[in-house]
């Protein structure tokens, strides 16, 4: 079977994770791990940051300077508190997709699902708000979403909930599109969305912004966690730029090996060493569900993952094609 898998885990890691040698596995995720998906990152090219145009923003000049220089500032709190707009606008796609269940989760999300099938998942923390983590029916207690959620709504200011619907249709009717101008559901300005409490224009996902505090289960969890009771900590699609969720990567105990899959090699100046010294770094460079597909190969769990194969992605389930094709070309008897 492996001769069809790239996995380049040293045969001791592998073993061990086949074995239940390690039973307390956390992972850290970020937007690569949903790129599969459909849904572009922050800080790739083609990403959210990327491609941000202030000009279209609903905004003053000084504010489109700010975002023009520094694109994170449409999360920011303190532009937040200005003007509503720059991110009610950006996100506005994103709110109406994951409403309207755009999006499936991807063969490295029912990666997770497998370690926890198996008794091997101690935790994940996601700092991904996109919510394709709950598709995996994981228990509460096991998924820690470090950047909150876009699933709820609430008022950032008095922190008054917001249900969901209406917040969803309250963005339809009251924000602009300002991705697509032909859009002839959304209104050509945006307007305010009040908060039913307090009267002022604070409603927006329960995400959490830049200046503004992580949930308490974070800080909880992490005390839990860390550093001894995870022994193996794998990190999926993240830059591994943004603090406190990059801290995780020092956080686990100096013995636990450290396994990143990313198309780059991220993590080097927080002490990861992917140097071919290196007894603990391990680099499983490429796209997510490739990578980790192939390590479902050598771990022997090819037929779990099958069994998702219809709740996933389209892209991730094209890779299972590929490989039953191959498996079966390569079992058919010689003409
Ligand atoms: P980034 O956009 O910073 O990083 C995504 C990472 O995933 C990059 O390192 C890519 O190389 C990698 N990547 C993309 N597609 C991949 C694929 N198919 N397979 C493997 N790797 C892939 O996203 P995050 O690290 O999640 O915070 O960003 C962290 C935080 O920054 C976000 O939660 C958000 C943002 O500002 C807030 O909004 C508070």
């Amino acid at each position: 079977m492996s001769g069809f898998s790239n996995c380049i885990l040293p045969r001791h890691i592998i073993d061990g994770i086949k074995a239940g040698s390690f039973k307390n596995i956390t992972v850290l995720t970020g937007a690569g791990i949903s790129t599969g998906a459909g849904i572009p990152d922050f800080r790739s090219p083609g990403g959210m940051y990327d491609t941000l145009r202030p000009e279209l923003i609903t905004a003053t000049e000084t504010q489109r300077r700010q975002m023009k220089h520094d694109p994170t500032q449409v999360v920011f709190f303190d532009l937040f508190r200005e003007n509503q707009f720059p991110y009610l606008e950006v996100r506005r796609p994103f709110i109406m997709g994951t409403a309207e269940k755009k999006w499936k989760a991807t063969l490295s999300h029912f990666f997770l699902r497998l370690l926890h099938d198996k008794g091997l998942l101690r935790r994940l923390y996601t700092q991904n708000i996109d919510g394709l983590d709950f598709q995996l029916d994981l228990p509460e207690q096991k998924v820690v979403h470090v950047h909150g959620t876009i699933g709820t709504a609430s008022c950032e200011f008095c922190s008054a909930p917001y249900p969901a619907e209406e917040f969803r249709e309250a963005v339809r009717t009251s924000i602009k599109n300002i991705y697509d101008q032909n859009d002839c559901e959304a209104p050509r300005e945006s307007k305010n969305i009040l908060c039913k409490r307090c009267r002022t224009p604070g409603v927006k996902p329960d995400t959490v912004m830049y200046g503004r505090n992580l949930p308490a289960s974070f800080f909880t969890n992490c005390d839990k966690d860390f550093p001894q009771c995870s022994d193996l900590l794998i990190v999926i699609g993240t830059s591994l730029t943004v603090s406190p969720a990059n801290s995780l990567v020092e956080r686990i105990s100096k013995e636990a090996p450290r396994i990143v899959v990313n198309t780059l090699p991220v993590g080097e100046e927080l002490g990861l060493d992917y140097g071919s010294n290196s007894s603990r770094d391990f680099l499983l460079s490429g796209e997510s569900d490739q990578v980790l597909f192939d390590l479902c190969i050598e771990l022997g769990w090819v037929d779990d993952m099958c069994a998702f194969s219809d709740q996933m992605a389209p892209q991730s389930q094209q890779i299972l094609h590929n490989y039953s094709a191959r498996t079966q070309t390569n079992q058919s008897p010689p003409s």
